[in-house]
């Protein structure tokens, strides 16, 4: 069974202040799936996750690297797949690989790859609202998640 939760974020903070929340609530390895358009949120996201785990290299989209490490409280690993075309080539980068990561991974542009996401990971949906700011965030996870 899948637990859903949405949240309405109005600022960056609000967005960095999931990621942290997430980081409570789930205290082991955690595989994020981040979906949504350019401009959402997905990066601010992960950069919210890095702050809470004391990162203070800056975080940027690996869009032309794919993949960047930082070593925090808890290594974290932040993927972007926007040049993919499809898992297959996810696979060709080995991209499973991260996966089993005893940190976190959390993967940008998941739809390119959705098939290759284990069964734990957490889905988040990332949607822009009316007005510059807001943003609306779904949470899917086998788990239940408090709000
Ligand atoms: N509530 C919010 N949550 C996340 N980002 C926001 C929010 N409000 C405004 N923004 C801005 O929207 C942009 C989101 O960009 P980014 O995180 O790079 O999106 P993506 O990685 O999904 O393309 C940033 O410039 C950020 O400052
Ligand atoms: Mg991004």
């Amino acid at each position: 069974m899948l637990h859903e939760l949405t949240i309405e974020s109005h600022s960056v903070g609000d967005t960095h202040k999931l990621a942290r929340h997430l980081l409570k609530q789930v205290p082991g390895p955690m595989v994020l799936a981040l979906h949504g358009d350019l401009g959402s949120g997905k990066t601010c996201f992960v950069q919210g996750l890095a702050a809470a785990l004391g990162i203070d290299r800056p975080v940027t989209s690996p869009t032309f690297t794919l993949v960047h490490e930082y070593q925090g409280t808890r290594p974290l690993i932040h993927v972007d797949l926007y040049r993919l075309r499809d898992s297959l080539d996810a696979l060709m980068l080995g991209m499973e690989e991260y996966f089993d990561s005893n940190g976190i991974t959390a993967v940008e542009w998941a739809d390119r790859a959705e098939d290759l996401f284990p069964a734990g990971a957490i889905h988040l949906f990332f949607e822009t609202l009316p007005g510059a700011h807001s943003r609306r965030i779904t949470l899917r996870s086998p788990m239940p998640l408090k709000g």
